[in-house]
């Protein structure tokens, strides 16, 4: 006898009143007769997704955990329907020694209530080799804080390990960000809405157009994350050829909000690359150009936001928000359950080599989130589990919110309660 049955599942697109057989956290059937199994779940038709993968959180685990750490950062993850997510490198110490980075998923592994994997930065070309058997996500580099020579360096080096990785690319260019800043730091305006000036579109375009560069050059992965102008995607479509050999990334703010929100937000929408004016903007018309959806969801306190615009830190805390805002977007024929699959599963899986992740097969690991398409709510950061409670979404009315998530065969959440879990490094052997 099996483990564990979900019974009567919609698995859309296509496929209504399936039952799905689970044993030792994996999918063993897919069958319209339920099996024997010890518990049943009745899923009560409604739409069951693979449970989504996040290619880009900042869970500020170890060293700034005041802001989130991998418990709280999980708890969001499950009540967002995520399964897996993937951490950047960004903490303290970062993520860029084999030391730092065995560290981590070991914090991870205690405290994780998903499954998770880990981005690697870069600050010694010595500790390439080190952590890439570990099996980083990727090798993560922020361009606005690095010189191109360096990054040349790097891409040097990953091209002479023996099996392939991706880099990570944070595109805003170094020389053309700093300069830009200072200029707009050399006037008295504190209007928030000046970091989108300090940031300006052609940053990315520059940074881009050098990471793509470097790619051919060296024959190496790269994903560019959280595109946010229109210039950017031009260039990607381009470019783009065979394979995953350019993959890029978006996130829900450069999508769903302008720069307009800097405005009635102030610094809480303060983030890098900074939201764009309706011109440069890219909204849901563009996802055909995008391989990923992620979130980068970056937490801080609500006294940090408060700061003024150049002393705040950037980034929006996003996990409980996407998916809400994007089953929103299906529900008004804008978006479909076969985008949701493609951006948040199935793409991550395959450019970030999770074998047992993004696809509902048997044999795959039982992750999934189970959808109430009718359901209406009204955001409130109130209801959120990460620790930053604020959000540019706030009072919007979305129809469409994730109702139960499972991972590999665990509810971790169920009608917004979230349940403990032993959530494992994804790159582990079984
Ligand atoms: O807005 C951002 N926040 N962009 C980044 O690149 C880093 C992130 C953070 O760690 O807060
Ligand atoms: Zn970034
Ligand atoms: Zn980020």
């Amino acid at each position: 006898m099996i483990d564990l049955c979900l019974k009567n599942c919609n698995l859309v697109p296509e496929k209504d009143g399936c039952s799905i057989g689970i044993d030792n956290g994996k999918i063993v059937s897919i069958t319209k007769i339920p099996p024997k199994s010890e518990k049943v779940i009745d899923i009560k038709g409604k739409p069951v997704l693979p449970g989504l993968i996040d290619s880009h959180v900042h869970f500020r685990d170890p060293g700034l955990t005041y802001k989130e750490d991998f418990k709280t950062g999980s708890h969001a993850a499950a009540n967002g329907g995520f399964t897996t997510v993937m951490d950047m490198p960004n903490t303290i110490p970062p993520t860029v020694t084999k030391k730092a980075f065995l560290e981590k998923i070991k914090i991870a592994g205690k405290k994780s209530i998903v499954d998770f994997a880990l981005h690697a930065g870069v600050n010694d070309l010595d500790q390439i080799r080190p952590i890439a058997k570990l099996k980083p996500a990727s090798f993560k580099i922020f361009m606005d804080l690095v010189d191109n020579s360096f990054l040349m360096e790097v891409f040097e080096e990953i091209s002479k390990l023996s099996q392939k990785y991706t880099i990570s690319v944070h595109a805003e260019d170094k020389n053309i960000t700093n300069y830009c800043t200072e200029h707009e730091k050399s006037g008295s305006n504190l209007n928030p809405i000046i970091y989108a000036k300090a940031r300006p579109p052609i940053s990315e375009v520059v940074a881009l157009s050098a990471a793509i560069a470097l790619s051919r050059f060296y024959n190496q992965k790269i994903h560019i994350c959280h595109v946010s102008t229109k210039n950017s995607i031009e260039l990607i479509d381009i470019v783009k050829n065979k394979g995953d050999q350019i993959t890029s990334e978006i996130t829900p703010h450069h999508m769903f909000l302008d720069d307009s929100y800097l405005d009635k937000y102030g610094n809480f929408v303060k983030t890098n690359p900074p939201l764009r004016d309706n011109e440069n903007k890219l909204d849901i018309s563009h996802l055909k150009s995008i391989d990923v959806i992620g979130t980068d969801h970056a937490p801080h306190t609500l006294e940090e936001k408060e700061k003024n615009v150049w002393e705040a830190p950037p980034g929006i805390p996003s996990l409980e928000t996407t998916l809400p805002m994007l089953l929103n977007e299906i529900n008004k024929d804008k978006m479909s359950f076969g985008d949701i699959k493609r951006l948040l599963c199935e793409n991550p899986a395959r450019i970030f080599n999770l074998k047992n992740k993004g696809r509902i097969a048997e044999g795959m690991d039982a992750d999934f989130v189970i959808i109430d398409i009718k359901k209406e709510y009204v955001i409130n950061p109130d209801d959120f589990k990460t620790k930053a409670k604020y959000s540019p979404f706030e009072g919007f009315n979305v129809k469409g919110m994730p109702v139960m998530t499972i991972v590999r065969g665990n509810i971790v959440m169920d009608e917004g309660e979230v349940f403990e879990n032993k959530g494992k490094f994804v790159y582990e052997e079984t």
